[in-house]
Protein backbone atom coordinates (compact mmCIF):
# COMPACT_ATOMS: atom_id res chain seq x y z
CA UNK A 1 0.00 0.00 0.00
CA UNK A 2 1.13 3.48 -0.53
CA UNK A 3 0.27 6.72 0.53
CA UNK A 4 -0.69 8.24 -2.19
CA UNK A 5 -3.21 6.03 -3.06
CA UNK A 6 -6.27 7.72 -3.28
CA UNK A 7 -8.89 5.94 -0.94
CA UNK A 8 -12.40 7.08 1.53
CA UNK A 9 -10.82 5.86 4.31
CA UNK A 10 -7.12 5.22 6.05
CA UNK A 11 -8.01 2.61 8.21
CA UNK A 12 -11.08 0.53 8.51
CA UNK A 13 -11.53 -1.89 11.70
CA UNK A 14 -13.14 -4.76 10.83
CA UNK A 15 -14.91 -7.01 13.80
CA UNK A 16 -15.88 -3.55 15.69
CA UNK A 17 -18.33 -5.41 17.30
CA UNK A 18 -16.23 -8.16 19.03
CA UNK A 19 -15.73 -8.18 22.51
CA UNK A 20 -12.29 -5.98 21.64
CA UNK A 21 -13.05 -4.34 18.57
CA UNK A 22 -15.63 -2.17 21.29
CA UNK A 23 -12.55 -1.72 23.47
CA UNK A 24 -10.49 -0.84 20.18
CA UNK A 25 -13.32 1.36 18.66
CA UNK A 26 -13.87 3.64 22.18
CA UNK A 27 -9.99 3.72 21.98
CA UNK A 28 -9.78 5.06 18.30
CA UNK A 29 -13.36 7.73 18.76
CA UNK A 30 -11.59 9.47 21.92
CA UNK A 31 -7.99 9.15 21.04
CA UNK A 32 -8.72 10.30 16.84
CA UNK A 33 -12.18 11.17 17.03
CA UNK A 34 -14.13 10.86 13.95
CA UNK A 35 -13.97 12.67 11.00
CA UNK A 36 -10.99 14.65 11.96
CA UNK A 37 -7.47 14.15 10.54
CA UNK A 38 -7.78 10.65 10.64
CA UNK A 39 -10.37 9.21 7.97
CA UNK A 40 -12.00 5.85 9.86
CA UNK A 41 -14.84 3.43 9.56
CA UNK A 42 -16.19 0.32 11.30
CA UNK A 43 -17.38 -2.96 9.66
CA UNK A 44 -18.90 -6.61 10.48
CA UNK A 45 -21.52 -8.39 9.77
CA UNK A 46 -24.43 -7.30 11.10
CA UNK A 47 -25.96 -3.79 10.71
CA UNK A 48 -27.93 -4.20 14.04
CA UNK A 49 -25.04 -5.04 15.95
CA UNK A 50 -22.92 -2.22 14.55
CA UNK A 51 -25.47 0.59 14.98
CA UNK A 52 -25.93 -0.34 18.38
CA UNK A 53 -22.24 0.22 18.98
CA UNK A 54 -22.42 3.79 17.73
CA UNK A 55 -25.11 4.69 20.05
CA UNK A 56 -23.29 3.27 23.06
CA UNK A 57 -20.02 5.60 21.42
CA UNK A 58 -22.94 8.44 22.02
CA UNK A 59 -21.94 11.70 20.68
CA UNK A 60 -18.55 10.71 19.49
CA UNK A 61 -19.71 7.65 17.19
CA UNK A 62 -22.72 9.00 15.58
CA UNK A 63 -20.59 10.71 12.54
CA UNK A 64 -18.59 6.95 12.25
CA UNK A 65 -19.35 6.13 8.66
CA UNK A 66 -19.87 1.89 8.88
CA UNK A 67 -19.38 -0.54 6.13
CA UNK A 68 -21.10 -4.56 5.90
CA UNK A 69 -19.10 -7.20 5.06
CA UNK A 70 -19.11 -11.00 6.25
CA UNK A 71 -15.96 -12.58 6.41
CA UNK A 72 -16.97 -15.22 4.22
CA UNK A 73 -17.81 -13.02 1.20
CA UNK A 74 -14.71 -12.28 -0.69
CA UNK A 75 -16.18 -10.09 -3.39
CA UNK A 76 -17.52 -7.67 0.04
CA UNK A 77 -14.23 -7.59 1.44
CA UNK A 78 -12.67 -6.57 -1.73
CA UNK A 79 -15.27 -3.68 -2.11
CA UNK A 80 -14.06 -3.07 1.51
CA UNK A 81 -10.62 -3.10 1.38
CA UNK A 82 -10.64 -0.83 -2.13
CA UNK A 83 -12.05 1.99 0.19
CA UNK A 84 -9.02 2.31 2.46
CA UNK A 85 -5.31 2.08 3.04
CA UNK A 86 -5.27 0.08 6.30
CA UNK A 87 -7.93 -3.03 7.84
CA UNK A 88 -7.36 -3.88 11.27
CA UNK A 89 -8.86 -7.34 12.19
CA UNK A 90 -10.50 -8.50 15.53
CA UNK A 91 -12.48 -11.51 13.66
CA UNK A 92 -11.43 -14.66 14.96
CA UNK A 93 -11.15 -17.86 15.37
CA UNK A 94 -9.26 -16.39 12.60
CA UNK A 95 -8.32 -20.21 11.47
CA UNK A 96 -11.91 -20.34 11.00
CA UNK A 97 -13.07 -16.74 9.59
CA UNK A 98 -9.48 -15.10 8.27
CA UNK A 99 -8.48 -16.23 5.24
CA UNK A 100 -10.94 -14.44 2.78
CA UNK A 101 -10.00 -11.23 3.83
CA UNK A 102 -6.01 -11.63 3.97
CA UNK A 103 -6.86 -12.78 0.26
CA UNK A 104 -8.74 -9.94 -0.53
CA UNK A 105 -6.15 -7.94 1.02
CA UNK A 106 -3.31 -9.22 -0.46
CA UNK A 107 -5.27 -8.76 -3.85
CA UNK A 108 -6.27 -5.45 -3.56
CA UNK A 109 -2.67 -4.58 -2.01
CA UNK A 110 -4.20 -3.27 1.12
CA UNK A 111 -2.19 -2.78 4.51
CA UNK A 112 -3.64 -5.21 7.40
CA UNK A 113 -3.05 -6.16 11.27
CA UNK A 114 -4.71 -8.16 13.20
CA UNK A 115 -4.79 -10.13 16.47
CA UNK A 116 -4.52 -13.72 15.70
CA UNK A 117 -2.14 -16.11 17.92
CA UNK A 118 -3.33 -18.85 15.63
CA UNK A 119 0.62 -20.11 14.64
CA UNK A 120 -0.77 -23.09 12.02
CA UNK A 121 -2.84 -20.32 10.57
CA UNK A 122 -0.09 -18.15 10.17
CA UNK A 123 2.12 -20.61 8.22
CA UNK A 124 -0.38 -21.45 6.11
CA UNK A 125 -1.56 -17.37 5.11
CA UNK A 126 2.56 -16.76 4.63
CA UNK A 127 2.50 -20.13 2.31
CA UNK A 128 -0.29 -19.02 0.37
CA UNK A 129 0.23 -15.38 0.18
CA UNK A 130 3.09 -13.84 0.79
CA UNK A 131 3.98 -13.94 -3.20
CA UNK A 132 0.77 -12.13 -4.44
CA UNK A 133 1.70 -9.86 -1.30
CA UNK A 134 4.93 -9.03 -2.46
CA UNK A 135 3.73 -8.11 -6.07
CA UNK A 136 0.46 -5.80 -4.64
CA UNK A 137 2.25 -4.49 -1.79
CA UNK A 138 0.17 -5.17 0.80
CA UNK A 139 1.96 -5.33 4.11
CA UNK A 140 0.42 -7.96 6.37
CA UNK A 141 1.34 -7.78 9.91
CA UNK A 142 -0.60 -10.90 12.52
CA UNK A 143 0.07 -10.60 15.97
CA UNK A 144 -0.25 -7.52 17.11
CA UNK A 145 -1.97 -7.60 20.67
CA UNK A 146 -0.47 -9.00 23.96
CA UNK A 147 1.03 -11.64 21.74
CA UNK A 148 3.32 -10.81 20.63
CA UNK A 149 3.86 -6.72 20.80
CA UNK A 150 4.77 -6.77 24.23
CA UNK A 151 7.80 -9.21 23.89
CA UNK A 152 8.50 -8.53 19.93
CA UNK A 153 9.39 -4.93 20.42
CA UNK A 154 10.70 -5.67 24.08
CA UNK A 155 13.34 -8.11 22.52
CA UNK A 156 13.83 -5.27 19.74
CA UNK A 157 14.39 -2.37 22.59
CA UNK A 158 16.26 -4.80 24.18
CA UNK A 159 18.85 -5.64 21.36
CA UNK A 160 18.69 -1.87 20.44
CA UNK A 161 20.26 -1.20 24.04
CA UNK A 162 22.39 -3.92 23.99
CA UNK A 163 24.20 -2.79 21.02
CA UNK A 164 24.59 0.95 22.16
CA UNK A 165 26.17 -0.58 24.74
CA UNK A 166 28.10 -4.04 23.99
CA UNK A 167 28.68 -3.07 20.54
CA UNK A 168 26.65 -6.79 20.18
CA UNK A 169 23.32 -8.14 20.73
CA UNK A 170 22.69 -10.98 23.36
CA UNK A 171 22.75 -14.12 21.73
CA UNK A 172 20.69 -15.55 24.34
CA UNK A 173 16.96 -13.84 25.97
CA UNK A 174 14.74 -15.01 28.88
CA UNK A 175 11.13 -13.11 28.80
CA UNK A 176 9.61 -13.70 32.33
CA UNK A 177 6.19 -12.47 33.08
CA UNK A 178 6.74 -10.58 36.55
CA UNK A 179 2.59 -9.63 36.31
CA UNK A 180 -0.59 -9.84 33.90
CA UNK A 181 -3.17 -9.14 36.00
CA UNK A 182 -6.35 -10.08 33.76
CA UNK A 183 -8.49 -12.63 32.37
CA UNK A 184 -9.28 -13.95 28.81
CA UNK A 185 -11.99 -13.49 26.68
CA UNK A 186 -14.29 -15.85 25.34
CA UNK A 187 -12.95 -15.41 21.68
CA UNK A 188 -9.60 -16.15 23.29
CA UNK A 189 -10.26 -19.00 24.73
CA UNK A 190 -12.69 -20.47 21.04
CA UNK A 191 -9.15 -19.77 19.60
CA UNK A 192 -7.15 -21.16 21.55
CA UNK A 193 -9.63 -24.64 21.79
CA UNK A 194 -9.57 -24.92 18.05
CA UNK A 195 -5.72 -25.04 17.84
CA UNK A 196 -6.12 -27.70 20.48
CA UNK A 197 -8.76 -29.74 18.35
CA UNK A 198 -6.78 -29.12 15.19
CA UNK A 199 -3.79 -30.59 16.42
CA UNK A 200 -5.26 -33.33 17.81
CA UNK A 201 -6.83 -34.53 14.26
CA UNK A 202 -3.30 -33.47 12.24
CA UNK A 203 0.52 -35.15 14.05
CA UNK A 204 1.68 -33.09 11.08
CA UNK A 205 0.36 -30.05 12.67
CA UNK A 206 1.50 -31.30 15.71
CA UNK A 207 4.69 -31.41 14.96
CA UNK A 208 5.06 -28.15 13.23
CA UNK A 209 3.90 -26.35 16.17
CA UNK A 210 6.68 -27.82 18.10
CA UNK A 211 9.25 -26.46 15.72
CA UNK A 212 9.98 -22.77 17.22
CA UNK A 213 11.61 -21.74 13.22
CA UNK A 214 7.63 -22.65 11.71
CA UNK A 215 6.80 -19.47 10.67
CA UNK A 216 10.39 -18.63 9.56
CA UNK A 217 11.42 -18.61 5.94
CA UNK A 218 12.78 -21.81 5.18
CA UNK A 219 16.34 -20.50 4.83
CA UNK A 220 16.28 -18.86 8.39
CA UNK A 221 15.46 -22.20 10.25
CA UNK A 222 18.54 -22.32 12.54
CA UNK A 223 20.00 -25.58 14.24
CA UNK A 224 20.02 -24.29 17.15
CA UNK A 225 18.21 -25.90 20.45
CA UNK A 226 15.94 -23.53 21.68
CA UNK A 227 15.11 -23.72 25.46
CA UNK A 228 11.16 -24.88 26.40
CA UNK A 229 9.93 -24.47 29.69
CA UNK A 230 7.52 -27.66 30.23
CA UNK A 231 7.04 -28.13 33.33
CA UNK A 232 7.54 -25.90 37.26
CA UNK A 233 11.43 -24.72 37.53
CA UNK A 234 13.16 -22.51 40.21
CA UNK A 235 15.05 -19.68 38.73
CA UNK A 236 18.15 -18.08 40.18
CA UNK A 237 17.97 -14.79 38.04
CA UNK A 238 14.96 -13.50 39.43
CA UNK A 239 14.75 -15.99 43.01
CA UNK A 240 11.66 -17.34 42.02
CA UNK A 241 9.66 -20.15 40.33
CA UNK A 242 8.66 -20.49 36.87
CA UNK A 243 6.03 -21.89 35.20
CA UNK A 244 5.54 -22.17 31.14
CA UNK A 245 3.36 -18.86 29.58
CA UNK A 246 0.83 -20.17 27.80
CA UNK A 247 1.54 -17.06 25.30
CA UNK A 248 5.29 -18.59 24.70
CA UNK A 249 3.99 -20.77 21.91
CA UNK A 250 3.49 -18.17 19.79
CA UNK A 251 5.28 -15.40 20.81
CA UNK A 252 8.52 -17.41 20.42
CA UNK A 253 7.81 -17.78 17.19
CA UNK A 254 6.69 -14.65 16.14
CA UNK A 255 10.50 -13.61 17.75
CA UNK A 256 12.58 -16.21 15.28
CA UNK A 257 10.32 -14.58 12.41
CA UNK A 258 11.22 -10.76 13.36
CA UNK A 259 14.90 -12.12 13.77
CA UNK A 260 14.67 -13.36 10.31
CA UNK A 261 13.29 -10.47 8.72
CA UNK A 262 16.05 -8.43 10.03
CA UNK A 263 18.93 -10.63 8.51
CA UNK A 264 19.31 -12.15 11.92
CA UNK A 265 20.13 -9.33 12.95
CA UNK A 266 20.09 -11.20 17.31
CA UNK A 267 22.40 -13.50 15.47
CA UNK A 268 22.11 -16.88 13.54
CA UNK A 269 22.46 -18.63 16.82
CA UNK A 270 19.46 -16.41 18.65
CA UNK A 271 17.84 -17.97 21.57
CA UNK A 272 14.75 -17.07 23.54
CA UNK A 273 11.99 -18.80 25.15
CA UNK A 274 9.33 -17.45 27.82
CA UNK A 275 7.76 -18.19 31.64
CA UNK A 276 5.77 -16.95 34.48
CA UNK A 277 7.25 -16.10 37.50
CA UNK A 278 5.05 -17.54 40.83
CA UNK A 279 6.92 -16.52 43.88
CA UNK A 280 8.70 -17.43 46.06
CA UNK A 281 8.98 -20.29 48.57
CA UNK A 282 7.02 -23.18 49.12
CA UNK A 283 3.62 -20.82 47.63
CA UNK A 284 5.31 -20.38 44.34
CA UNK A 285 6.70 -23.79 43.88
CA UNK A 286 3.12 -25.05 44.26
CA UNK A 287 1.78 -22.75 41.99
CA UNK A 288 3.92 -22.90 39.80
CA UNK A 289 3.36 -26.48 39.03
CA UNK A 290 -0.68 -26.42 39.48
CA UNK A 291 -0.54 -23.65 36.23
CA UNK A 292 1.44 -26.26 34.51
CA UNK A 293 -0.71 -28.59 35.23
CA UNK A 294 -3.59 -26.51 34.39
CA UNK A 295 -2.47 -26.18 31.18
CA UNK A 296 -2.41 -29.34 30.61
CA UNK A 297 -5.37 -30.24 31.54
CA UNK A 298 -7.08 -27.43 29.58
CA UNK A 299 -5.58 -28.66 25.85
CA UNK A 300 -5.84 -32.45 26.61
CA UNK A 301 -9.54 -31.84 27.35
CA UNK A 302 -10.04 -29.00 24.94
CA UNK A 303 -8.32 -31.56 22.12
CA UNK A 304 -10.69 -34.35 23.15
CA UNK A 305 -14.28 -34.63 21.85
CA UNK A 306 -16.02 -36.28 25.03
CA UNK A 307 -14.60 -33.84 27.44
CA UNK A 308 -14.62 -30.44 25.14
CA UNK A 309 -18.02 -29.86 26.12
CA UNK A 310 -17.41 -29.80 29.81
CA UNK A 311 -14.61 -27.40 28.99
CA UNK A 312 -16.77 -25.16 26.98
CA UNK A 313 -19.13 -24.96 29.86
CA UNK A 314 -16.84 -23.61 31.99
CA UNK A 315 -14.85 -20.54 30.18
CA UNK A 316 -16.19 -17.28 28.49
CA UNK A 317 -18.47 -17.57 25.55
CA UNK A 318 -18.04 -15.64 22.57
CA UNK A 319 -18.48 -11.94 22.65
CA UNK A 320 -18.24 -12.28 26.65
CA UNK A 321 -14.56 -11.13 28.61
CA UNK A 322 -13.19 -8.64 31.30
CA UNK A 323 -15.41 -6.46 33.12
CA UNK A 324 -14.32 -2.60 32.12
CA UNK A 325 -13.45 -2.31 35.89
CA UNK A 326 -10.74 -5.34 35.63
CA UNK A 327 -9.68 -3.81 32.09
CA UNK A 328 -8.85 -0.60 33.71
CA UNK A 329 -7.25 -2.43 37.20
CA UNK A 330 -5.64 -4.83 34.91
CA UNK A 331 -1.39 -4.31 34.64
CA UNK A 332 1.52 -6.19 33.45
CA UNK A 333 5.01 -6.26 34.22
CA UNK A 334 7.76 -8.23 31.92
CA UNK A 335 11.12 -8.85 32.36
CA UNK A 336 13.96 -9.25 29.92
CA UNK A 337 16.84 -11.30 30.51
CA UNK A 338 19.84 -11.02 27.75
CA UNK A 339 23.30 -12.67 27.86
CA UNK A 340 25.85 -12.05 24.76
CA UNK A 341 28.11 -14.27 23.54
CA UNK A 342 31.02 -13.10 25.92
CA UNK A 343 28.76 -13.29 29.21
CA UNK A 344 27.25 -9.37 29.48
CA UNK A 345 23.96 -9.21 30.83
CA UNK A 346 21.37 -6.44 29.92
CA UNK A 347 17.69 -6.94 32.05
CA UNK A 348 14.99 -4.61 30.51
CA UNK A 349 11.49 -4.56 31.65
CA UNK A 350 8.35 -3.21 29.06
CA UNK A 351 4.87 -2.46 31.42
CA UNK A 352 1.49 -2.10 30.11
CA UNK A 353 -1.55 -0.39 31.63
CA UNK A 354 -4.86 -2.18 31.69
CA UNK A 355 -5.09 -5.64 31.49
CA UNK A 356 -3.33 -7.20 28.71
CA UNK A 357 -5.39 -9.11 27.20
CA UNK A 358 -8.18 -6.20 26.03
CA UNK A 359 -7.62 -2.80 27.31
CA UNK A 360 -3.95 -2.93 26.20
CA UNK A 361 -4.26 -5.10 23.86
CA UNK A 362 -7.48 -2.51 21.87
CA UNK A 363 -4.71 0.23 22.59
CA UNK A 364 -1.68 -1.42 20.92
CA UNK A 365 -3.67 -3.04 17.75
CA UNK A 366 -5.29 0.52 17.05
CA UNK A 367 -1.43 2.12 17.26
CA UNK A 368 -0.22 -0.62 15.23
CA UNK A 369 -2.73 0.17 12.41
CA UNK A 370 -2.17 3.95 12.76
CA UNK A 371 1.63 3.24 12.58
CA UNK A 372 0.98 1.36 9.01
CA UNK A 373 -1.54 3.86 8.06
CA UNK A 374 0.83 7.10 8.90
CA UNK A 375 4.37 6.05 9.62
CA UNK A 376 5.30 3.24 7.26
CA UNK A 377 7.23 4.41 3.91
CA UNK A 378 5.28 3.39 0.74
CA UNK A 379 8.43 2.15 -0.36
CA UNK A 380 8.99 -0.03 2.20
CA UNK A 381 8.00 -3.42 0.39
CA UNK A 382 4.80 -6.00 0.77
CA UNK A 383 4.73 -9.26 2.35
CA UNK A 384 4.54 -11.16 6.21
CA UNK A 385 6.02 -8.75 8.30
CA UNK A 386 5.83 -8.97 12.58
CA UNK A 387 5.10 -5.59 14.53
CA UNK A 388 9.23 -5.44 15.00
CA UNK A 389 10.42 -6.00 11.92
CA UNK A 390 7.99 -3.63 10.11
CA UNK A 391 6.85 -1.05 12.60
CA UNK A 392 9.48 -0.92 14.83
CA UNK A 393 10.87 2.25 16.69
CA UNK A 394 7.43 4.24 14.57
CA UNK A 395 5.38 1.72 16.49
CA UNK A 396 7.64 1.92 19.77
CA UNK A 397 6.87 5.86 20.04
CA UNK A 398 3.22 5.10 19.53
CA UNK A 399 2.98 2.47 22.30
CA UNK A 400 4.56 4.66 24.69
CA UNK A 401 3.24 8.80 24.16
CA UNK A 402 0.23 7.32 23.16
CA UNK A 403 -0.91 2.99 24.90
CA UNK A 404 0.39 3.23 27.98
CA UNK A 405 3.21 0.98 27.74
CA UNK A 406 6.79 1.64 29.22
CA UNK A 407 9.91 0.40 27.95
CA UNK A 408 13.36 0.90 30.07
CA UNK A 409 16.98 -0.93 31.02
CA UNK A 410 16.81 -1.87 34.84
CA UNK A 411 20.46 -3.38 34.70
CA UNK A 412 23.85 -3.92 32.77
CA UNK A 413 26.61 -5.75 33.88
N1 LIG B 1 -3.43 -11.37 20.51
C1 LIG B 1 -4.06 -11.04 21.59
O1 LIG B 1 -3.45 -10.60 22.52
C2 LIG B 1 -5.55 -11.17 21.61
C3 LIG B 1 -6.28 -10.55 22.61
C4 LIG B 1 -7.69 -10.62 22.55
C5 LIG B 1 -8.30 -11.31 21.51
N2 LIG B 1 -7.54 -11.93 20.58
C6 LIG B 1 -8.17 -12.62 19.44
O2 LIG B 1 -9.01 -11.68 18.78
C7 LIG B 1 -10.14 -12.33 18.26
C8 LIG B 1 -11.37 -11.61 18.77
O3 LIG B 1 -11.53 -11.86 20.16
P1 LIG B 1 -12.86 -11.41 20.92
O4 LIG B 1 -12.83 -11.97 22.26
O5 LIG B 1 -13.02 -9.94 20.77
O6 LIG B 1 -13.95 -12.18 20.00
P2 LIG B 1 -15.54 -12.15 19.98
O7 LIG B 1 -16.06 -11.17 20.97
O8 LIG B 1 -15.99 -13.57 20.06
O9 LIG B 1 -15.87 -11.55 18.52
C9 LIG B 1 -15.76 -12.24 17.33
C10 LIG B 1 -16.09 -11.27 16.19
O10 LIG B 1 -16.08 -11.99 14.96
C11 LIG B 1 -17.20 -11.57 14.22
N3 LIG B 1 -17.59 -12.59 13.25
C12 LIG B 1 -17.76 -13.91 13.44
N4 LIG B 1 -18.13 -14.50 12.28
C13 LIG B 1 -18.19 -13.50 11.35
C14 LIG B 1 -18.53 -13.46 9.98
N5 LIG B 1 -18.87 -14.55 9.31
N6 LIG B 1 -18.47 -12.26 9.34
C15 LIG B 1 -18.10 -11.14 9.99
N7 LIG B 1 -17.80 -11.10 11.29
C16 LIG B 1 -17.85 -12.27 11.97
C17 LIG B 1 -18.28 -11.33 15.27
O11 LIG B 1 -19.31 -10.56 14.69
P3 LIG B 1 -20.73 -10.32 15.43
O12 LIG B 1 -20.46 -9.31 16.53
O13 LIG B 1 -21.60 -9.79 14.35
O14 LIG B 1 -21.16 -11.64 16.01
C18 LIG B 1 -17.46 -10.60 16.32
O15 LIG B 1 -17.34 -9.24 15.95
C19 LIG B 1 -10.03 -13.80 18.68
O16 LIG B 1 -9.50 -14.53 17.62
C20 LIG B 1 -9.06 -13.77 19.85
O17 LIG B 1 -8.31 -14.97 19.96
C21 LIG B 1 -6.20 -11.88 20.62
Amino acid sequence: MTESKETAYDLVVFGATSFVGQILTRYLVETYGVGKSVKWAIAGRSESKLSTLKSELGDGGKNLPVILADASDLAALQTMCEQTRVIISTVGPYALYGEPLVQACVRVGTDYCDLTGEVQWIRKMVERYEEEAKSSGARIVHCCGFDSIPSDMGVWFLQNKAEETFGAPCRDVRMRVKVAKGEFSGGTVASMMNVAKEAAADPQLRKELANPFSICPPEHRSKTRQPSLKGAEFDKTFNAWLAPFVMGAINTRVLHRSNALQNARYGTEFTYDEAMMTGQGAKGRLTAYGITGGLAAFFTASALKPTRWLVEKFVPKPGEGPSPEAQKNGFYDLRFVGRTEDGKTLITKVTGDQDPGYGSTGKMLGEAGMCLAFDIPADQPGGFWTPASLLDGKLMERLTSKAGLTFEVVETR
